[in-house]
C-alpha cells in the first residue's frame, strides 16, 4: 500500500504559487527524501500535507485516505510533522510532559501517564526530564522531545523538516541513529526534507530533486551513491552537497 500519495500539488501562499505540480508517492515503510536549495518549496510541501498551509490544490492521501486543507483529526493520528527547529518548536512554558501529553487530551486519548513514559523511553529520553522546561534540556534533547511529541499519536507516517540541521554537529549522528532505529522498531513512513545528501544515503531509501517549486528528478538513494543521477541541475547538486552526514 502508498502511504502518501500527492498528486498535481500546487500550493500558495497569498497570490504566489510556490510548488507547481507536484507528483510523488512513497511505499508504506519506505524513507523518501526531499532535497533541493533553500526555498525550493521543500518545507512548504510539508506543511500542505501535515494541514499548516491550507492554501491547495490537487491531491494528497495517506494510507488511502484523503486530506482536504486544514485540521484533519482522523489524518493528524497517521502522519505527524517534526520540525526544523526545536528551539523554536517547542512551547518555553510547557514541561515536557505537558508537551507530550496534549496531543492525547486533544484526540481524546484517555492515559495514566504510561504513554509518555512510554514514549519517553522510546527516544532515549530519561524519566528525570520529565517534568523540565525547554530551557532545561540541550538541543539534543529538545528535538528527542518533538520526536516524542509526534510519535505519541502512534502515526504511521513522520514529515521530517531538516530534523538535524538546527543541532550542534556532534549531536545530529545521535539523533540520525535515533531516526534510523525508530523506524525499524516502529515500522515507520518518512518524508524527510534535508539538504544534506550524505543524511539521504545514511536513512533515505529514494529522493525527489525540488527546484522553484518544481520536482525535476526522482532517484534511488542507490543512484545517489553512484553519482548516477540525470538532471543536469541534480548533479550539479550533489557537487555542491557536503560529504559527511553533519
Ligand atoms: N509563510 C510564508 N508566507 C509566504 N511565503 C512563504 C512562506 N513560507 C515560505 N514562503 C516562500 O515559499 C518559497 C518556498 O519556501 P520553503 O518551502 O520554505 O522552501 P525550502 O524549505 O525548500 O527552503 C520561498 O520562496 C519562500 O520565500
Ligand atoms: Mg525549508
Amino acid at each position: 500500500m502508498s502511504a502518501l500519495t500527492i498528486e498535481n500539488l500546487d500550493i500558495c501562499y497569498g497570490e504566489s504559487k510556490v510548488t507547481h505540480d507536484i507528483n510523488l508517492s512513497v511505499a508504506e515503510g519506505e524513507s523518501f527524501a526531499l532535497v533541493g536549495e533553500s526555498g525550493s518549496g521543500k518545507t512548504t510541501v510539508l506543511r500542505a500535507i501535515a494541514g499548516i498551509a491550507t492554501s491547495w490544490t490537487g491531491s494528497i492521501t495517506a494510507f488511502g485516505q484523503a486530506r482536504s486543507p486544514g485540521i484533519d483529526r482522523g489524518f493528524a493520528r497517521q502522519c505527524q510533522m517534526v520540525f526544523q527547529d526545536p528551539y523554536g518548536s517547542l512551547h518555553p512554558r510547557k514541561t515536557v510532559d505537558a508537551t507530550l501529553s496534549e496531543p492525547l487530551a486533544i484526540h481524546g486519548i484517555a492515559d495514566n501517564g504510561e504513554r509518555v513514559d512510554e514514549v519517553m523511553q522510546s527516544v532515549g529520553l530519561d524519566r528525570r526530564f520529565r517534568f523540565r522546561f525547554p530551557h532545561q534540556l540541550s538541543g539534543g534533547q529538545r528535538q528527542r522531545v518533538a520526536i516524542a511529541r509526534a510519535l505519541i499519536l502512534r502515526p504511521k507516517l513522520l514529515l521530517l523538516d531538516e530534523p538535524t540541521s538546527a543541532l550542534d554537529v556532534s549531536v545530529q549522528a545521535e539523533i540520525l541513529n535515533l531516526l534510523k532505529r525508530l523506524r525499524r522498531e516502529q515500522g515507520l513512513t518518512y518524508l524527510m526534507v534535508t539538504h544534506n545528501l550524505a543524511v539521504v544515503s545514511f536513512l533515505c531509501d529514494r529522493l525527489a530533486v525540488m527546484r522553484h517549486g518544481r520536482i525535476v528528478e526522482v532517484a534511488s538513494a542507490d543512484q545517489l551513491k553512484r553519482g548516477a543521477l540525470e538532471d543536469p541541475y541534480s548533479r550539479e547538486l550533489i557537487q555542491f552537497s557536503p560529504s559527511h552526514p553533519a
